[in-house]
């Protein structure tokens, strides 16, 4: 596996797959990885010739008093990880080298990445959809990977590749679990053990919602308030946002759900805010009968 620190040689890399004919995928992390990671490379891995992964803990997606400086990091056995699951180059660039001194643009969904989960963390999705676009342009990938649990993020990166016609394929990952359910996240591990117990009240009442919608007729507002409620009897709990919405616009849904949606949390568990999801599906015998 190619170690490439600098822009120069990770195009050099990519050069030479390009003059071997060979397709690309693209994993990008910020590092500290899990099994969740290793399932995107896993399917880039199925489907490309070649793989490049990148570590990079981007600060511009990071708020003034948000966890850049905790942001967990162990390059080495990120490394080993990558080796065992067969990628072939891995990019991890330095701050500086990915943001030149003056840089002063931007690449934004405007109103994406302003709701929900942005509407929580300001400007983080405008630094995704940046440093994602400047990976893209630095790799050159013909498929790039991401998981369905940063569902938003998913979401935001589909338009903002579709919008500015970028030349690469978006492909979504399911979210892979702990044995108990928890959505693995590189944030688990700062975690207490009293909040890790607790954390798994999302997984829980997001199987619950998906029981519901799909064995009765419900409304958008009442599983809402359900899933709301549900969490808040947790005490190590503090709920940020409980949405259900259009599973592609994001748009939000009233009355009775009608069609498949996605269920969004986010909910802070001590300084450590983790996010889960859900497409719920509503049973089409209740459909027939609206
Ligand atoms: O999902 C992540 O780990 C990051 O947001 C990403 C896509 C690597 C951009 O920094």
């Amino acid at each position: 596996m190619k170690i490439c620190n600098t822009k120069k040689d990770i195009r050099a890399v990519r050069e030479e797959y390009r003059a071997q004919g060979a397709s690309v995928g693209l994993v990008p992390t910020m590092g500290y990885l899990h099994d969740g990671h290793l399932e995107l490379v896993r399917q880039a891995r199925a489907r490309c010739d070649r793989v490049i992964a990148t570590i990079f803990v981007n600060p511009t997606q990071f708020g003034p008093n948000e966890d850049l400086s905790s942001y967990p990091s162990d390059l080495e056995r990120d490394f080993a990880m990558l080796r065992i699951e067969g990628v072939d180059a891995v990019f991890v660039p330095a701050p500086q080298d990915m943001y030149l001194l003056g840089s002063e643009t931007v690449v934004e969904t405007k109103r994406l990445s302003r709701i929900l989960i942005g509407r929580i963390r300001p400007g983080h999705f405008q630094g995704v959809t940046t440093v994602v676009t400047k990976l893209f342009n630095i790799c050159q990938p013909d498929y790039a990977y991401f998981g369905e649990k940063d569902y938003q993020q998913l979401q935001v990166i589909k338009r903002m590749v579709r919008d500015l016609d970028v030349p690469v394929e978006i492909k979504g990952v399911p979210t892979v679990r702990e044995a108990d359910g928890l959505a693995m996240s590189s944030r688990n591990v700062m975690l207490t053990p009293q909040d890790r117990i607790a954390a798994v009240s999302l997984s829980r009442i997001l199987t619950t919602a998906e029981e519901i919608c799909g064995s009765h007729p419900v409304t958008a507002q009442n599983l809402s308030k359900l899933i709301r409620s549900s969490l808040e009897d947790e005490p190590c709990a503090s709920v940020q946002s409980v949405d259900i919405r259009d599973a592609e616009t994001l748009a939000p849904i009233r009355g009775r759900i009608d069609r498949s949606v996605v269920a969004l949390l986010a909910v802070r568990f001590g300084a450590v805010l983790l996010i889960d999801q859900r497409i719920l599906t509503p049973n089409p015998v209740h459909l027939q009968k609206a």
